[in-house]
């Protein structure tokens, strides 16, 4: 796919093709990794980093796919660059970008990576903004043409906070790639009704259905996929966790679930994820609410419904087919 000179910046400023056609390199170059072909197409090019929030797949992932590709690689931490704090984005990207040939941005809100992108004058890569997480989206798909053999008329259950970054970007990636796409949830965690408009436009197009269910019972029926995400996002305040805890069990992903969707249905999450107490933050939540897991029992985590690491490793392949596009 030649995206040459292109941003990736959010799924809705890319064609159905241009998905396509990203998911194929990224097949092939991952059929090249496991052949032990080396594939050093951007040799001598130099790409930079920029990680606002934490990160474990993102970060490995570029740094792993640039390294494939022949290429120097920086990364600059939340507290490793002037960026904000004494540089302002337009300033930080026209300096990037005079040494750099990609710019990577993890952070805030989507207008930042838009401006770092409206400045730079080399290719922007979105790692996650609050609003969206594209190259997540690839290595989903990628994932789900591993396992069903096509995209287009898969039907992919979201369940928890569909408003934000990874709702939002499931659902666009859905419609552009005809998918059936339900948000499951109570109703004021539904995507904003400007992006279910513009993703309903695509569906048009495409023979996408989307669907907004608050019960999920029925929200499951049938469903090839159940993808669900942590309940409170990197940035969100502490304050939030009572409401979410209150407000989200009812859509945690249990066996029951998952057996009522039918045997065909396999457990995604863009990871991390809270299935236990063995982290510090799962520890002190599940204490403090008397809770084992939050989003999706340990049960359907473990079990061989979850694809979840087939994903996590397709981060890295789909990654370097976006960088190898556009450099
Ligand atoms: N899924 C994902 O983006 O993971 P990281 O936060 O570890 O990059
Ligand atoms: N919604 C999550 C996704 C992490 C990959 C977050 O923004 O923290």
């Amino acid at each position: 796919m030649k995206l040459k000179n292109k941003n990736f910046l959010k799924l809705l400023d890319l064609s159905s093709e241009e998905i396509a056609g990203l998911l194929a390199d990224a097949a092939a170059f991952k059929a090249q990794k496991k052949a032990g072909i080396p594939h050093r197409l951007c040799e001598g090019k130099n790409i930079v980093l920029l990680f606002e929030k934490d990160s474990t797949r993102t970060r490995c992932a570029f740094e792993v796919a640039g390294a494939d590709l022949g290429m120097g690689v920086t990364y600059l931490g939340p507290s490793g660059s002037q960026m904000g704090k004494k540089e302002s984005i337009a300033d930080t990207a026209r300096v990037l970008g005079r040494m750099y040939d990609g710019i990577e941005y993890r952070g805030f809100g989507q207008s930042i990576v838009e401006e770092l992108a409206a400045y730079a004058g080399v290719p922007v890569w979105n790692g996650l903004t609050n609003e969206f997480h594209p190259t997540q989206i690839l290595a989903d798909f990628l994932t789900i043409t591993e396992h069903f053999g096509v995209l287009k008329g898969k039907k992919l259950v979201y369940m928890g906070d569909a408003r934000y970054n990874m709702g939002n970007s499931l659902m666009v990636g859905c419609a552009k790639m005809g998918m059936h796409f339900v948000a499951c949830a109570p109703e004021k965690y539904f995507p904003n009704g400007e992006l279910i408009a513009a993703c309903q436009a695509i569906a048009k197009e495409t023979g996408a259905v989307l669907e907004f269910i608050t019960d999920p019972n029925v929200a499951v029926e049938n469903a090839d996929v159940i993808y669900t995400d942590v309940w409170v996002s990197m940035g969100e305040p502490d304050s939030v966790w009572q409401e979410r805890i209150t407000e989200l069990s009812p859509y945690r992903v249990t066996m029951e679930l998952m057996e009522k969707a039918g045997k065909q249905c396999k457990f995604m999450h863009c990871l991390p994820a809270f299935h236990d107490l063995n982290t510090v933050i799962g520890k002190e939540i599940g204490e403090k609410f008397g809770i084992d897991c939050m989003e999706v029992t340990n049960e359907v985590f473990e079990s061989d419904r979850s694809i979840v690491f087939d994903e996590a490793e397709n981060r890295m392949h789909t990654i370097k087919a976006v960088m190898a596009a556009t450099l």
